[in-house]
């Protein structure tokens, strides 16, 4: 596969119809571009994707969202004027841009300004070579349905090695924030969070001085939001979500990893996956730790989880769809 850190190839690419696989600073993404019907489509195709999980449109910057959105509210222009661009999806009612094969059907989109300076200059070309300004690319993360999203280039080859010898990779380096981006829903009264990130209820509410709501158990049959799905973001060793103390009295076992933050011990013959110092360090690394515990062929992850503030929210979020059925 071929791996690039330069803009000009991948841009190309996209506007020839080809998929990409973009860096962002939450997780990298499958591009393609959000007007191609037919490149949209082998997303899914790559990805083992249900077809009626819609896509986050990806813009250059928060005057594209007029773009894509009709009837957008002023709470929602004031989270995109200043949190984007960043770890935030907003969804709105869709404009006559955002076809069905985007959005899964549904009225409403879903679009996001990624922070990364390597897709804010790959969203730059494309609108120049397009003469575009609102181009957006459909990019859901870069690993196929169900499993643990990518965080640096060299898992996105790992995940479609044999599958797609001709993606393109846009090499951005690992991803800063590590946790797929807050995605909050822009259609009703109140904004509501839909996905957990790193864009927290308090940031929310701080930003538009309203309350947020947040997506009950009722909700999920309704919204697809497929990284709401009770299962998810699954590497082949079973996880476990463990207190300290749970974790000290384990006996050794050499297929057992361990994640926790770095001020918790590992407990003799258990083999440690990554020691964060801090919860946005815990983020980071989460899916990597994932990723390398199937490396070393681990049958088992026990977690000790961080505390629920900030990011902590998002990765003990992540961890329990990783641990379901456990
Ligand atoms: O950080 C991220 O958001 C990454 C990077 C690549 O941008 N993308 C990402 O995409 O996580 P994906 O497809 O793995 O997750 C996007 C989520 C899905 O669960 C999808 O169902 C939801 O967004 N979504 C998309 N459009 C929606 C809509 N109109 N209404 C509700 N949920 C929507
Ligand atoms: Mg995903």
């Amino acid at each position: 596969m071929p791996i690039t850190t330069d803009v000009a190839p991948a841009a190309a690419a996209l506007q020839a119809g080809e998929l990409v696989a973009v860096p962002t600073e939450t997780v990298y993404g499958l591009a393609a571009r959000a007007d191609d019907p037919h490149a949209v489509a082998r997303i899914y195709a790559v990805k083992g994707r249900p077809a009626d999980h819609p896509l986050i449109v990806h813009v250059k910057d928060a005057t594209a969202l007029s773009h894509w959105g009709i009837d957008i509210p002023d709470f929602a222009n004031q989270l995109a004027e200043q949190l984007w661009p960043g770890p935030m999806t907003l969804v709105v009612r869709r404009s006559a841009r955002a076809g069905d094969f985007i959005t899964g059907g549904q009225d409403t989109v879903a679009v996001r300004v990624s922070a990364h300076p390597l897709m804010h200059a790959l969203l730059g070309e494309l609108a120049r070579i397009t003469h575009d300004d609102a181009i957006g690319i459909a990019a859901p993360s870069a690993n196929r349905f169900g499993k643990v999203s990518p965080t640096d280039a060299s898992h996105v080859q790992q995940e479609f090695e044999g599958l797609v010898d001709d993606l393109v990779i846009l090499d951005g380096g690992p991803s800063s924030v590590g946790v797929e981006s807050t995605i909050i829903d822009c259609t009703a009264t109140a904004p509501r969070i839909l996905r957990t990130g790193a864009i927290t209820d308090a940031d929310i509410e701080r930003i538009t001085g309203m309350r947020t709501t947040s997506s009950t158990s009722d909700d999920k049959e309704t919204v697809r939001v497929s990284g709401s799905l009770d299962s998810h973001y699954s590497p082949d060793a079973t996880v476990r979500l463990v207190t300290e103390t749970e974790l000290a009295m384990q006996a050794a076992d050499s297929t057992t990893g361990v994640l926790a933050l770095d001020a918790i011990a590992t407990p003799t013959g258990l083999v440690r996956l990554s020691a964060p110092a801090t919860t946005d360090d815990y983020a980071r690394v989460l899916y990597a730790a994932l990723r390398e515990a199937d490396a070393l062929g681990l049958t088992r992850v026990l977690a000790v989880p961080p505390p629920p503030s900030g990011l902590g929210a998002a990765v003990i979020d992540r961890l329990t769809r990783a641990a379901h059925g456990e």
